[in-house]
């Protein structure tokens, strides 16, 4: 089997990282990560590299004058890698419409809430100031506007009464770890297609077809 080869860039933690390292260590999953990237050289998240033997680099964004130049060295490294997938994992830099456009439907970021709902920063803060019931994580298909893009899985947490931005975090960071994951062998077992900017997940072989990820394990 060959299995798709997929680059994840980070800037911090990388506990999303990590998950995805540990579904690749299952031999029969459809992907492997051959190089993990980040932009900054203090990312936590490079150790999960380093443990794993995965080849790992730094590219600073500080050391570009443009973001053009930033992103063709980002572009250089996944081609020398030949990487086919690229997962942004808490990566902090937004990358420029020529990269995006490049990388169409070959790059996916995933978000802390359920998106349409809270694009960008601060989303349990402004969850939990909004009063929802719930909230969750979304993995989608990057476009050009920020957290905007065909939705391919969401897992949908509940926010509790006596919830902080601390607590509520957390249990979506869980729901994270699970929904990558799953949107990664999706992907990489050629069952997500884009039709009409929207993410058509394509039924396992003998299973009838499920629309509804939640609990992301059951598809
Ligand atoms: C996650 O909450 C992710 O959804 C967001 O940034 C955070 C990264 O966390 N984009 P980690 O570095 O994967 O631990």
């Amino acid at each position: 089997m060959a299995r798709l080869k997929v680059a994840v860039l980070i800037s911090g933690r990388g506990s999303n990282l990590a998950a995805l390292i540990a579904c690749c260590a299952a031999p029969d999953f459809p992907a492997e990560i051959r190089l993990v990237l980040a932009n900054r050289a203090a990312a936590a998240g490079l150790a999960h590299a380093a443990r794993a033997g995965i080849p790992y680099g730094v590219i600073p964004h500080r050391g570009f004058a443009r973001r053009e130049d930033f992103d063709a060295a980002l572009d250089r490294a996944l081609a020398d890698a030949g990487i086919e997938l690229v997962c942004l994992a808490g990566f902090m830099r937004l990358l420029g419409d020529a990269f995006v456009a490049r990388w169409r439907d070959r790059l996916v970021n995933i978000h802390p809430s359920l998106l349409p709902a809270f694009p960008g920063l601060d989303t349990h803060a402004r969850a939990l100031a909004a009063g929802v019931r719930f909230t969750g994580c979304t993995v989608h298909f990057v476009r050009p506007a920020m957290d905007q893009g065909p939705i391919i899985v969401q897992a949908a947490v509940p926010v509790l009464p006596g919830d902080d931005e601390a607590h509520l975090a957390a249990r979506v960071l869980a729901a994270e770890h699970r929904a990558y994951p799953l949107a990664l062998r999706l992907i990489a077992a050629g069952r997500v297609r884009v039709c009409d900017e929207r993410a058509v997940i394509d039924a396992a072989a003998g299973t009838a077809p499920r629309a509804m990820l939640n609990p992301p394990e059951d598809v």
